[in-house]
């Protein structure tokens, strides 16, 4: 089939990967040019901590536990490293990508698509991973479906880890490859190392309010050291020490989603994946993962049932196999919120003194992130054994 794919993000690439791969003839339309290549890290452990003194509250094993339990490992990896290589990989596999070329109507019955240029692109299926601020979610539900703010936001905090070398309280924060995790009221600091195109990273995301911080329409923008200071200056002294130094800082609004109730066109030749159909909080650091699962699913199926007699019927089980899972990520993603940034008082003394007790991964945990049943149904997930178990087409 001639499959247009929309969106050149992590999902979009991953399924024209799958699509390429499987014989299909992928067409790219994506906005704006982007990205670059892969260099993972393998953090030995999450670290809960308190906000106030890096107090350790609990340690869940990552690295040792990923590869023991679920055969792969943990990588933390830049966003533009993982974006530079599979763009790498697609445009090897004959992926055509058109860039500056922002879709600006759908129509879904044919399929094709015209572009800001006024270019038109028809295929025999448009696959819309057109990210968070999705258009093609509403041509899909028949009526606008934007993603609801949560009122918090993030400030991404990215500096050279060798800016950071010989200062010997941060020691183990710039050389340990970990997921450093403060817990505070109303919000949290991560730090984790990157392995950049020439340097290691430390990256921080520091999560707040966003109220009166962020201006009503405004999602993403450069931010500035002194708020992240200023914002987080009663925490840990550590996080202080290191916000001495200039870094490069982002902010975002965080969005969610609740569950939609179809992620395919009633035509059967546009479907949604990734952002554009489960937008979810980066509170358990899910959602390019997610997105990455449709693309594996979506890809097998449509390698398996390459007909375009068959396509509407192909595209119904790909929803089938991922909508509930990614709603019930999502979910997770906001209750962690509640979990991890509790404002101190008693139920926090409780959750700390619970989270103390209860050291590593344990059945029945109260912290998902150190629960066996939940990390084993979120990391244990095969999508090829997925694919697997999804019955066979009913073709008449
Ligand atoms: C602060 C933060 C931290 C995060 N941390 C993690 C993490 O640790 N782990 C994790 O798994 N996920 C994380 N995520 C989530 C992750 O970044 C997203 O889930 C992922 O990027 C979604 O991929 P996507 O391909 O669906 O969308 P995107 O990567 O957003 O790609 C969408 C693409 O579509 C293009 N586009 C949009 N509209 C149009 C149009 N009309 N025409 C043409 N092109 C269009 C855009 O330009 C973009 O390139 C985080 C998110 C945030 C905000
Ligand atoms: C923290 O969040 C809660 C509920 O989300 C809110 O009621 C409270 O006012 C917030 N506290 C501060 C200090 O902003
Ligand atoms: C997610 O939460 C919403 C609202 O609380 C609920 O309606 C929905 O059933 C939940 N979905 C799953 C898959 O758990
Ligand atoms: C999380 O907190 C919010 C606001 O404080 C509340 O509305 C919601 O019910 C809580 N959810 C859970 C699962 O505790």
């Amino acid at each position: 089939m001639h499959i247009i794919v929309i969106g050149c993000g992590l999902a979009g690439l991953t399924v024209s990967i799958g699509l390429a791969k499987g014989g299909h003839d992928v067409t790219i339309v994506e906005s704006v040019d982007k990205y670059i290549e892969k260099y993972c890290v393998e953090p030995v452990d999450l670290r809960m901590m308190r906000w106030r003194n890096g107090q350790k509250l609990v340690e869940v094993p990552l690295k040792g536990h990923a590869r023991d339990a679920y055969g792969a490992p943990y990588w933390h990896i830049h966003r533009a490293d993982l974006h530079r290589g599979l763009l790498e990989a697609a445009t090897e596999l004959g992926c055509r990508v058109h860039l500056d070329n922002r879709v600006t109507s759908i129509d879904p019955s044919k399929p094709s698509l015209v572009t800001k240029g006024g270019r038109t692109f028809k295929g025999d299926l448009i696959v819309a991973s057109d990210g968070l601020h999705s258009m093609a979610r509403s041509t899909v539900l028949g009526q606008p479906g934007p993603p609801v703010p949560t009122g918090q936001m993030v400030y991404r905090v990215t500096l050279p880890a060798k800016t950071l070398q010989g200062i010997p309280e941060l020691e183990d924060i710039t050389t340990v490859p970990r997921n450093n995790h403060w817990l505070g009221p109303n919000g949290t600091v991560l730090s984790y190392l990157l392995e950049g195109i020439s340097d290691t990273l430390i990256n921080f995301v520091f999560t707040c309010d966003s109220d009166g911080y962020m201006p009503d329409g405004v999602n993403q923008r450069p931010g500035k050291m002194e708020d992240v200071r200023d914002r987080f200056r009663e925490w840990d002294p550590r996080i202080l020490r290191m916000l001495e130094h200039e870094g490069q800082v982002l902010e975002w609004r965080l969005f969610t989603h609740e569950e939609l109730p179809n992620w395919v066109h009633d035509s059967g030749k546009l479907c949604l994946i990734g952002d554009a159909a489960h937008a979810m909080t980066p509170y358990l650091a899910q959602g390019a993962a997610m997105g990455i699962e449709d693309s594996a699913i979506l890809a097998g199926l449509l390698v398996k049932y390459p007909s375009v007699d068959t396509l509407h019927e192909t595209l119904l089980l790909y929803e089938k196999a991922r909508l509930k899972r990614t709603a019930k990520v999502a979910n997770a993603s906001i209750d962690s919120r509640n979990f991890t940034q509790m404002p101190d008082g008693p139920k926090q003394q409780e959750r700390d003194e619970y989270l103390l007790a209860h050291p590593g991964i344990q059945s029945g945990h109260r912290n998902i992130r150190s629960q066996t049943e939940f990390l084993d149904w979120l990391f244990g997930y095969d999508a090829y054994e997925a694919l697997q178990d999804i019955p066979p087409l009913q073709t008449s």
